[in-house]
């Protein structure tokens, strides 16, 4: 039986205890100047943008792609859970140059990262669907925190008494850090909407030119429909104590929208009152439908 993760803080911010616990050693993390840093607020298309950059990497090789499960291929920087090694031990034992996935707010990142100048990307979801799939995954994951009813999870985000901490001061963060570091910032609705564009910014960010044929196999390939059913990409491979996707698949359903079949009206309406007077202070603007 896995027990649900209890919860602590650092600065303010709400982490798994465990992650609380090597915190120091999280914080000291040796950035290498060709790290390529994936960061996130969870479920806004992390594992998307991980195998978008591996496809490119690897030039379209989808056989290399499947060399091991995403969470093998790219450390889960500031991760632990029981039996599986930590994200730092397979980051400092990965040979350069090394892709790294965090969820951490921009406040929260090892400063080697910023020291060593390294590149990020950064996805960003609109609030809606990022906290619908949020909920979705901790009914199914119980290596985190129970997340109670739909009504009180919303309350939770709303709050920023979730993990990561709060959606809003995660994404505004991050927009204000672009300005000062090498940054690329995408959204998720974009690359739903036009994945080939979204992969030529990423492309032209790293420095990679691939051939037009290669370009239209890293965009089938990373289609929500042919990633659900890749074992190497869909978290079936692994994590089968902490993860039921019979409860809800972590390839769900992968939609811009899909808000609209969650929220009541009046859930709607208070999130809008209490989202406009969070968001106030930044330039960022969010699309939450196509
Ligand atoms: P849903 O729960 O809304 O379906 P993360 O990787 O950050 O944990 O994000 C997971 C979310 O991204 C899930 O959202 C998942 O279905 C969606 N996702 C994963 N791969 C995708 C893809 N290729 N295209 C669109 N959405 C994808």
């Amino acid at each position: 039986m896995v027990l649900r993760s209890e919860t602590g803080e650092v600065e303010g911010v709400t982490l798994t205890k465990s992650i609380c616990s090597i915190w120091d050693q999280v914080w000291n993390f040796q950035a290498r100047p060709d790290d390529l840093l994936i960061a996130t607020y969870a479920k806004a298309g992390t594992t998307w943008t991980q195998e978008t950059v591996d496809m490119i990497q690897q030039n379209g090789d989808v056989e290399k792609c499947r060399r091991a499960t995403i969470a093998k291929r790219h450390p889960f920087l500031e991760w632990l859970t029981m039996k599986h090694p930590t994200g730092l031990e397979l980051a400092e034992a990965m040979p350069s140059p090394r892709t790294i996935k965090t969820h951490l707010p921009v406040q929260l990142v090892p400063p080697s990262f910023w020291k060593q100048n390294c590149k990020v990307i950064y996805v960003a979801r609109n609030a809606k669907d990022n906290l619908v799939s949020y909920y979705h995954f901790h009914r199914m994951n119980k290596a985190l925190p129970d997340p109670g009813t739909w009504e009180e999870f919303i309350e939770k985000f709303m709050t920023g008494k979730v993990l990561w901490g709060s959606w809003y001061d995660h994404v505004k963060g991050w927009w204000k850090a672009k300005d000062k570091h090498r940054i690329l910032y995408l959204f998720y609705e974009d690359m739903k909407e036009n994945p080939e564009q979204e992969i030529q910014k990423i492309l032209k960010f790293l420095e990679k030119d691939v051939n037009q044929e290669v370009l239209n196999k890293i965009v089938h390939n990373t289609s929500f429909e042919i990633m659900k059913e890749n074992p190497m990409a869909n978290y079936t491979r692994e994590f089968q104590a902490i993860m039921d996707h019979s409860i809800s698949p972590f390839m769900r359903k992968g939609a811009v929208g899909d808000w609209k079949n969650h929220f009541t009206v009046a859930q709607n309406k208070k999130f809008d009152e209490d989202y406009k007077k969070k968001m106030a202070d930044t330039s960022l603007v969010f699309r939450t439908e196509l």
